[in-house]
């Protein structure tokens, strides 16, 4: 997956395959077309409402895993643009979460406000879903450029570390749901994935990650257009 190298102004420069953020964005896009074609063809299962909430759960774990695995990749490819296709990961996971929490309220809770409240402070696990939905709004809030200048990069990426916190809390909601039906196996993946992308972060292994990069010809900072502002290049470190 190397970035392609494009000349402008007679300068080289690299940047993400033209194909590949439509390509990453179709693909992102083909388990709610599935959910959506399948309501609409009554083709579900016996169980519409679980399915749902079983495929928009699962996706939004593995896109915010996605989010999460960018920065390591990063620094070990050295391919810098990969920053680029972070934040339509982490918006996609958000919206899958959005999906997930709404058949949960509309269609398992009847859209019941007091049976939501009661279902957040007696389930744990639906608590635990609840705060890591909380934690994950400011982030999708703070996704745009003019957040990102508005905040400043270094406040930017400070609050960003929330992602980690997100990711943990979407680990742990389904470790507690799977426990309580005895079968731990496929959160337990979800979890190693977890610590690893969370001991990549480390400074010691980000460092040595860092050292796997192959070194490239210095290129200035940006292909396509437009350039990024100064927060947007900060918020991408
Ligand atoms: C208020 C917030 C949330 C509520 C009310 C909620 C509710 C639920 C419910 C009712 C289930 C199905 C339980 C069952 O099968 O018996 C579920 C499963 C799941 N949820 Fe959530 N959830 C919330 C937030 C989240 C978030 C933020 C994520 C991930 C980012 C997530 C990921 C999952 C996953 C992966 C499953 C397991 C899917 C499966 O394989 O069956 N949930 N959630």
């Amino acid at each position: 997956m190397n970035g392609e190298r494009r000349r402008s102004g007679g300068v080289a420069r690299t940047g993400p395959p033209r194909w590949l953020k439509p390509a990453l964005f179709a693909a992102a896009l083909i388990p709610f077309g599935y959910l959506a074609v399948g309501l609409l063809a009554d083709g579900l299962g016996a169980n519409p409402v679980e399915t749902i909430t079983h495929v928009s759960g699962e996706w939004a774990l593995r896109l915010l895993l996605l989010t999460l695995l960018v920065t390591p990749l990063r620094r070990a490819t050295g391919l810098t643009w990969l920053v680029r296709l972070r934040r339509m990961l982490g918006l996609f996971a958000f919206f899958y979460v959005v999906v997930h929490f709404t058949t949960y309220a509309l269609l398992d809770a009847g859209l019941d406000l007091a049976y939501v409240v009661e279902d957040v402070l007696d389930r744990p696990y639906i608590t635990v879903g609840f705060v890591t939905l909380c934690a994950l709004v400011p982030l999708a809030a703070t996704s745009t450029d003019a957040m990102i200048r508005r905040l400043g990069g270094a406040r930017w990426r400070r609050l960003h570390r929330l992602a980690y916190f997100a990711g943990a809390g979407a680990v742990l909601h389904f470790l507690w749901l799977a426990f309580s039906k005895s079968d731990l196996r496929e959160p337990l993946i979800y979890f190693a994935i977890l610590v690893v992308l969370l001991v990549a972060r480390l400074p010691a292994v980000a460092a040595r990650l860092g050292r796997l990069a192959p070194r490239r010809v210095a290129a200035p900072a940006r292909a396509d257009p437009p350039p990024p502002s100064p927060a947007k290049r900060q918020a991408a470190r």
